[in-house]
């Protein structure tokens, strides 16, 4: 074996990863490249000594726990000043020129890192952190399928961008662990400081490039010539970006606008930056932003404020939000008195603190925080070592980014377990609000989820309280009464288990777990973990997590408690057809329908007729109904050879199996 032989190896296959990941055009087969890939992992292991560091094999991470160091930056990663409208971002370019050119970029929403690539080899890649000093994440970071290891020429060259996720990927990823990340930003942000990288593989990262600084001063003049050797390096760069003259901003910026909805990842603006590196440096920067660049955020409505103090929320989990209380703003008609600062890397990021002066956003549904800091305050806030309901030493979990109370007696985690069982979307408790439950956990009249079935026994003394009254009670205890009818599918994410929400648990049942006792049995099983894994749709992190809390004595015993209580813990079965035309099948579906919106009622209707549904595409899929606007779930399919059905032929196929369409 000779070693040129080992390396023409590994370039043909970061060749194909690169036509694959950044082009989104291959030109062998998935099997050719798997076959590629395991020829290089055999000569690896045969040929130890010959392994470069940056292998392709390396892209897949290890199992060993992360810790990662602090990294002192080579370069000033700056932030960017934010303008808020078209015209607050068109009097910065009047000031800096309309005559100049600049370069118009999605403002993708992920999280901030910076490649080190020394001599053509990746060498260490930095989250942003605090601009000066990041976290050395290479381990993690080098699993993201479109970041090369290796350039093609061997350039020291540091370059800016940005780790974000596809909205699709997102969901497909998340339906896998229960729904437990809000947004594609969130999973990004916990994913890249992941303790174990061999996890960081399996989740779809991608990243964007979108700056360079080359060490060995090449004639470089415009940012255009940086982004063209970035993807001559095959570094992905966007392609929507635009290199326009001050007086073309305004229509770009709306052509921009236009397009920003149906992007298929999260932006929250435009960037727009000077495109001649030379005017660049005329300008120069302050110490956190340059003069030279400006982002325009989407949306986002924006008041001025001032932080008086910091609380702390602890959620049923245990999870600590930090809040803060501002000076009251009236922000689109509602006065805000309040604004989330989400965890304590988001405060440092921002350097938010008592008595800063701060931008407080609202969008959408979404509660208002704070978005950036105006003023510094004089110490950036630091969330205390404990538990601000019971004191506990609190703690980071995996690769969360959010600090945990771990005492599952701390009041303020019993409390919000109460509320969440009796919300609308879980029990549906009617009567048992979130201020009536507060009351009565502060009164000791409820302190457990059984407490609520033996509220009836208090029924006389309940009547008579202050701002109750027997109308009152009896609503509640009619409610009560009702929740009893509520089966497996409702109370089990109502407990509020860690990884076991509303989807986890259709998946269980529609696996056959239909009772509660039937799951209780498999855990103690010796193959329970592979039979739970063999569902599609069920991860590690998930399946780990049925097995450890099905085991817990003190869950049992709730259990079993209910149980005496009257609690329901089976499934309703499911109707089906004696016509099981999809026996065997399993279905996936993508896009939009004209007869089935929202489109599960189409897989609805696959489960009625014998078969089962399946959120994502894997080779145990069979057919996938594929509708308007359908993406890399189609593509996925093609790939793998599975029958794709319109939804002319799947109405077709119900018609004649009797469904009357
Ligand atoms: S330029 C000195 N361009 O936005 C210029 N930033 O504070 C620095 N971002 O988290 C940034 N897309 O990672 C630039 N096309 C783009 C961007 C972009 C996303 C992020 C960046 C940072 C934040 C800016």
């Amino acid at each position: 074996m000779k070693e040129s032989e080992f390396r023409a190896l590994e370039d043909t296959i970061r060749k194909h990863q690169y036509l694959y990941y950044v082009l989104n055009k291959p030109e062998i087969s998935d099997k050719e490249f798997d076959s590629l890939f395991q020829k290089l992992i055999d000569l690896e292991k045969k040929f130890p000594n010959l392994v470069s560091p940056n292998s392709p094999t390396k892209m897949v991470g290890s199992d060993l726990s992360n810790e990662f160091e602090k990294f002192t930056h080579k370069i000033p990663v700056l932030s960017l000043e934010n303008t808020y409208s078209t015209n607050e971002l068109l009097e910065w370019a009047t000031k800096t020129g309309l005559d100049e050119e600049y370069s118009v970029e999605w403002k993708v929403d992920g999280a901030s890192i910076v490649l080190y690539y020394e001599s053509g080899q990746l060498e260490t890649c930095v989250s942003r952190g605090t601009g000066g000093v990041g976290d050395n994440i290479t381990e993690n970071i080098r699993t993201v399928k479109n970041i090369p290891l290796v350039l093609p020429k061997p350039l020291t060259l540091y370059v800016r961008g940005e780790v974000y996720m596809n909205f699709s990927d997102f969901e497909e990823f998340n339906s896998t662990q229960g729904g437990r990340y809000a947004n594609p930003r969130n999973l990004t942000s916990g994913t890249i400081k992941h303790k174990n990288s061999s996890q960081v593989a399996k989740r779809p990262l991608r990243i964007v490039t979108y700056d360079g600084f080359l060490v060995d001063k090449k004639k470089i003049k415009t940012h255009k010539e940086m982004l063209s050797l970035l993807e001559e390096m095959r570094l992905p760069v966007s392609t929507d970006n635009q290199i326009v003259k001050g007086k073309k901003l305004s229509e770009t910026i709306e052509k921009f606008h236009k397009k920003k909805d149906s992007l298929g990842y999260p932006t929250d603006g435009l960037v727009v930056k000077l495109n001649d590196l030379g005017k660049r440096l005329e300008l120069g920067e302050t110490t956190h932003s340059p003069r030279w660049a400006r982002a325009l955020k989407f949306d986002a409505l924006m008041k001025e404020s001032i932080v008086k103090s910091i609380d702390f929320a602890v959620g049923r989990t245990g999870k600590i939000t930090p809040r803060a209380e501002i000076e009251p703003i009236q922000l689109a008609g509602t006065t805000v008195r309040y604004a989330t600062l989400h965890n304590q890397d988001y405060i440092n990021e921002l350097g938010v603190g008592i008595g800063a002066t701060v931008k407080v956003a609202k969008r959408g549904e979404i509660i208002p925080a704070v978005e950036e800091v105006v003023i510094p305050p004089k110490e950036v806030f630091q969330i205390p070592e404990k538990c601000p309901s019971c004191g506990t030493k609190t703690i980071y979990i995996d690769d969360s980014v959010d600090k945990f109370c771990p005492n599952k007696k701390c009041p303020a985690r019993e409390m919000n377990g109460l509320i969440f069982f009796c919300q609308k979307k879980q029990m549906d408790i009617e009567g048992l609000g979130d201020k009536q439950i507060e009351n009565f956990y502060n009164e000791g009249i409820i302190k457990s989820i059984p407490d609520i079935y033996d509220l009836h026994k208090k029924k006389s003394e309940l009547e008579v309280r202050e701002g109750l009254g027997e109308k009152s009670v009896k609503i509640i205890l009619e409610g009560i009464e009702k929740s009893k009818e509520k089966d497996l599918l409702r109370i089990l994410p109502s407990l509020g288990l860690h990884e076991v929400g509303h989807k986890v648990t259709e998946l269980l049942i529609e696996n056959d777990f239909d009772s509660i006792d039937s799951i209780i049995s498999e855990v103690k099983k010796k193959d329970a973990r592979e039979k739970f894994l063999s569902i599609h749709g069920l991860g590690d992190r998930t399946v780990d997590a049925i097995i450890q809390q099905f085991q817990d004595k003190e869950l049992l015993k709730l259990i079993s408690e209910l149980k005496k209580r009257g609690l329901n813990f089976n499934a309703k079965k499911k109707e089906k057809s004696s016509n099981e035309i999809f026996k065997d099948q399993i279905w996936c579906v993508t896009g939009s329908f004209e007869n089935f919106n929202p489109r599960e009622k189409a897989m609805t209707l696959v489960e009625f007729y014998g078969g089962k549904k399946t959120g994502s595409i894997s080779n145990k899929t069979t057919h996938l109904l594929a509708g308007d606007g359908a993406g890399s779930k189609l593509e996925k399919a093609i790939s793998l050879g599975i029958k794709i059905v319109t939804e002319e032929e799947f109405l077709q196929l119900l018609k004649q199996a009797g469904y009357d369409t």
